[in-house]
């Protein structure tokens, strides 16, 4: 095989056979088939798409470009979630422990944010001591332990390290937006993370990478078949990301607000979503316990101290607290009718909560607290947000990104509260 031969092929709307998806990702792998070849593959593979084998292969060969991690014979049943992003998505901080208190282990290999939506570890990160570099020794005896049973880390260089150089040249290059590339990128690392078991949280909305509900249907279904080709069970919801999940956006902050949530606090919506993820990922385990119990009785915050111990963090340590706070507030008396996820994300980012470049360092206390959010009945003069950050310089151009983030309506719309939050379900 050549590179331009398999370019060719895709360009002028074939299938790529087996072989030439195992060549293609083992000589880009290599290094034999340079950045522009593999770009140009890539677009026309966003221009033609990929059938449900060739989508299966690519994934196997970007496993097969690394190692896959093996937790079989653990002494509990295996269970991850990925979630596509969301603003405000701090799930998966009260979700993992939560899930390890009803008895399955949680091996969860994570990402940091680049662009508005934040990153699970730089979240975590925010925690004093705590560290994301655990290798697979050391995510096993955690995973084995009972009173742990969840460890969140990095992904390690030999990952599907294939995903990895794509990823970044799809970021440059205009070719992040195809279904087969997504699904295959995402499934890739999941299976390859060694779970049996996956929930995927697919959000759906302004928010979010997939607009509509049937592109978002389309993904799901097409990472739960991956799945399911290559044995791990998979789940997928369909998520509403119009809005920010919680009244949080940021790092440390988001920290915050997963502990009430494990505390029998935090607001609905994310409690609402953890409980809906954790049912999904017991039954998948095969467990029976009740999500909604291990919550309420504080097995699940039990779990999160020692997971975070686990991981050098300490638990009881205070947040890091941001230099600078500016609080806007409501123009006008009414209810919050709309509130953009994109707008708080793109100010969050850049009041310091997330980097404009890979490697960037992010500011642990930077991010935005909502005082009101969509349903909520707000006066004039009343404080609707509060902006965090370290670097003041930042903060005319966060203002200016949540411009028209937030549409208040004199009139009580007829449908009180929120719009509803899990859409649907695939697998
Ligand atoms: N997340 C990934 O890991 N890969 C993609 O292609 C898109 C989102």
């Amino acid at each position: 095989h050549d590179a331009i031969s398999v370019i060719r092929t895709k360009r002028d709307g074939g299938a790529l056979s087996d072989e030439q998806i195992d060549w293609a990702i083992d000589a880009f792998t290599r290094g034999a088939m340079a950045d522009e070849q593999m770009s140009a593959l890539a677009m026309a593979i966003v221009l033609r798409g990929m059938n449900r084998r060739e989508t299966a292969r690519w994934t196997r060969a970007m496993i097969g470009s690394g190692r896959r991690l093996d937790f079989t014979g653990l002494p509990r049943p295996t269970v991850d979630k990925h979630s596509t992003g969301g603003v405000g998505d701090k799930v998966t901080l009260p979700l993992a422990p939560l899930v390890a208190a009803c008895g399955a282990a949680v091996p969860q290999l994570s990402g940091r944010g680049l662009g508005y939506t934040g990153g699970t570890l730089d979240k975590l990160e925010s925690i004093p001591g705590w560290r994301a570099d655990i290798g697979p020794d050391r995510m096993r005896e955690i995973l084995s332990d009972p009173a742990a049973g969840a460890v969140v880390c990095a992904a390690g260089a030999d990952l599907a390290p294939a995903d990895k150089r794509l990823y970044a040249l799809r970021d440059t290059t205009g070719t992040v937006e195809s279904i087969p590339l997504i699904a295959s990128s995402i499934m890739s690392k999941k299976i390859a993370e060694g779970t049996a078991a996956l929930v995927l949280d697919v959000k759906v909305g302004a928010g979010a990478f997939m607009p509509t509900r049937s592109e978002a249907h389309t993904l799901a279904t097409t990472m739960a078949e991956l799945g399911a080709d290559a044995g791990v069970r998979t789940v997928a919801l369909l998520t509403a990301m119009d809005t920010p999940l919680g009244r949080t956006a940021g790092n440390a902050l988001e920290v915050a607000e997963a502990v009430e949530v494990l505390a029998g606090g935090g607001p609905a919506d994310v409690v609402e979503l953890t409980l809906a993820l954790a049912r999904e990922m017991v039954a998948l385990a095969g467990l029976d316990t009740d999500p909604a119990q291990a919550l309420a009785d504080g097995r699940a915050m039990d779990h999160w101290r020692t997971m975070i111990r686990a991981q050098g963090g300490d638990p009881e340590a205070p947040l890091p607290v941001a230099k600078h706070t500016e609080t806007l507030s409501a123009p006008t008396s009414g209810t919050v009718t709309s509130l953009d996820a994109r707008a708080v994300g793109v100010a969050a980012w850049r009041l310091g909560a997330g980097r404009a470049r890979q490697g960037d360092p992010v500011q642990a206390a930077a991010g935005i607290h909502l005082h009101a959010t969509v349903g909520d009945r707000v006066t004039a003069g009343s404080p609707l947000l509060t902006l965090h950050t370290d670097t003041p310089d930042v903060l005319p151009a966060a203002v200016e990104a949540l411009a028209e983030a937030i549409t208040i309506s004199p009139h009580t719309p007829e449908r009180k509260g929120r719009n509803p939050l899990i859409l649907d379900r695939v697998g």
